[in-house]
């Protein structure tokens, strides 16, 4: 049976409106403050289990309050959190989120609980040929090389969210399926290639034919690239939305991906409903609470431009 395990980070998002971004060594002074559940994997994880997929989250949290206010949404989900473990030495991981009138954002991460996320925390039988295995970098990378490296091993698939870029093995990277990242990440990751340029389409190409196998461009208001060796890459252009904040997009595309994949679609398909979602999560506040379902995914997706 088909099912996602994500590997990942939980995080309580402090997230403050802010009349603009602030620059280095600058205050700047907001007024609304909220608490909510987020992290890139737990966030992945929601948005998957919305988007129609059977979702397990392995991370960890810590023994603080926090902890339940980063759970409270998964859980009442019924999103598998067996695999979610308690630390002793850390709290909760932490993201301290700004928000502009825009919809802009600057985060933040304190890593906390989810530092001592380790792919032997992965459950036996969640790695074999029938599941599928999403990462993302707010673990530490020496784990996610590790769990890619167990997940390719069982004849599993993989995919990717190289965000943060933060470096990682070009082995790991040739090993996953999928490889998913947003303009600036695909500029860091063609840096360390030697790969020069910052048109996300061009450097979908590029990193695709580096690494053999299929690489996906987030680009915000441009949509997303799709390039896979060997063909010409296509563009899915975003839909017109009313944006409230940009918090959780990118999550919001890589758990409705993935859950396209998992459920046997073609890669196309999985883009189609990945731009839909971050769209889609654009217009609502906060990471988890924006996260779209199945049907207005499957409304918006139809209605997309591919070029
Ligand atoms: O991708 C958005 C997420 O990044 C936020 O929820 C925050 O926790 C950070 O991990």
């Amino acid at each position: 049976m088909c099912m996602i395990t994500v590997l990942g980070s939980i995080n309580v998002d402090i997230i403050i409106e802010a009349p603009r971004l602030p620059q280095p060594g600058e205050t700047v002074v907001g007024l609304a403050y909220d608490l909510m559940p987020g992290g890139k994997g737990a966030n992945q994880a929601l948005a998957a289990h919305r988007a129609g997929a059977r979702t397990m989250l392995v991370g960890a949290v810590g023994r603080d309050a926090f902890a339940d206010t980063a759970l409270v949404t998964l859980r009442e989900e019924g999103i598998d959190l067996t695999h979610v473990q308690r630390s002793m030495g850390f709290r909760t991981g932490l993201a301290s989120v700004t928000v502009d009138p825009r919809g802009n954002n600057q985060v933040v991460v304190a890593s906390g609980a989810n530092y001592e996320v380790s792919a032997a925390n992965l459950p036996e039988g969640s790695v074999d040929r029938w599941k599928m295995l999403l990462l993302q970098m707010e673990i530490q990378a020496g784990e996610v090389e590790k769990a890619v490296s167990l997940c390719h091993q069982a004849g599993g698939r993989t995919i990717l969210n190289l965000a943060p870029a933060l470096p990682i093995s070009e082995p790991t990277l040739d090993a996953v399926e999928v490889l998913i990242v947003n303009e600036i990440e695909a500029v860091a990751l063609a840096h360390s290639f030697a790969l020069a340029g910052s048109n996300p389409q061009a450097l979908a190409k590029a990193l695709a034919e580096r690494r053999g196998r299929a690489v996906v461009v987030t680009a915000g208001e441009k949509g997303a690239y799709l390039a896979q060796p060997g063909t010409r890459v296509l563009h899915f252009a975003a839909p017109n939305v009313s944006v409230f904040d940009t918090l959780g997009a990118g999550d919001a595309f890589v758990g409705a991906f993935a859950a396209a994949l998992d459920a046997g679609m073609p890669l196309i398909e999985a883009c189609r409903r990945g731009v839909a979602a971050g769209s889609l999560a654009c217009t609502k506040a906060g990471a988890q609470a924006a996260m779209p379902r199945m049907p207005e995914i499957e409304a918006m997706a139809v209605q997309l431009v591919i070029s």
